[in-house]
């Protein structure tokens, strides 16, 4: 017999015995890697993660925003005085009916006040809370050359006429420098808030009402 033959099938008997080592030590040994995977049977397919890349669409990214003017099942907000505090196109002098005006609501408004409001406004409504105490100190000292608007106190005249949806509105799209609430507290939420303030407002200008309801 030739020696290569002999050779040749030596290597090929050895060679045979790697791919049963290769399996003998895939089952005894631990690895993070995702294990060897031949048919593929779709199981892997490519797919876009959040925020990733994609050069199909003009602005590169793989997320779509909503197509503009898209409104979500439930969420149309058709309810002008509920929603924007708006009835006939004027600012809502009354609360909204799904709104009764209870201890409960008054509750949830002072918490939510107390959140939300208070750290610029005041625990009384006055904006004197404690953000524009430290801003007062930080534009008294020139830190950086801090600018600060106080926060308006409620109690202002201009503010205590004003009718409940305007002020459902000053929480909701915020106003001059005070920002934007509405997307962090609920509608309802809001109108808590509202009779909370009338309630603070009432509560220092008692003497004014002369038998207003
Ligand atoms: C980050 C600080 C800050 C927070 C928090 C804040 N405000 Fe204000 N608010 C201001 C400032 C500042 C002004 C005055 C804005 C101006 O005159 O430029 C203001 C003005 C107002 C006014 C007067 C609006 C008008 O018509 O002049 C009302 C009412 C009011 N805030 C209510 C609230 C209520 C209710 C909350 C809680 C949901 C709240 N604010 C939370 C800073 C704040």
């Amino acid at each position: 017999m030739p020696k290569a033959i002999i050779y040749i099938t030596l290597i090929l008997i050895t060679a045979a015995a790697v791919p049963p080592a290769l399996i003998a030590q895939a089952r005894a040994v631990h690895s993070s890697k995702p294990r060897i995977h031949f048919v593929q049977d779709m199981d892997n397919q490519p797919r876009y993660e959040a925020q990733h890349a994609n050069p199909l669409f003009a602005d590169g990214r793989a997320m779509r925003p909503p197509v503009a003017g898209a409104v979500a099942r439930g969420q149309l907000g058709a309810d002008d005085h509920f929603e924007r505090g708006i009835v006939a196109d004027q600012w809502a002098v009354n609360f909204p009916a799904r709104v009764p005006v209870t201890m409960e609501l008054m509750q949830r408004g002072r918490e939510r006040f107390g959140i939300y409001c208070q750290p610029c406004h005041g625990a009384a409504g006055y904006g004197d809370g404690m953000v524009n105490v430290r801003a007062m100190e930080l534009v008294n000292l020139g830190t950086n050359g801090t600018v600060w608007v106080q926060p308006k106190s409620v109690h202002d005249d201009d503010i205590r006429e004003q009718p409940v949806g305007r002020i459902f509105n000053s929480i909701t799209n915020g106003v001059r420098t005070m920002p934007p609430y509405g997307p962090q507290i609920p509608v309802a939420d809001r109108w808590a808030i509202v009779a909370y303030v009338k309630a603070l407002q009432r509560s220092q200008n008692a003497a004014d009402l002369e038998g207003t309801p």
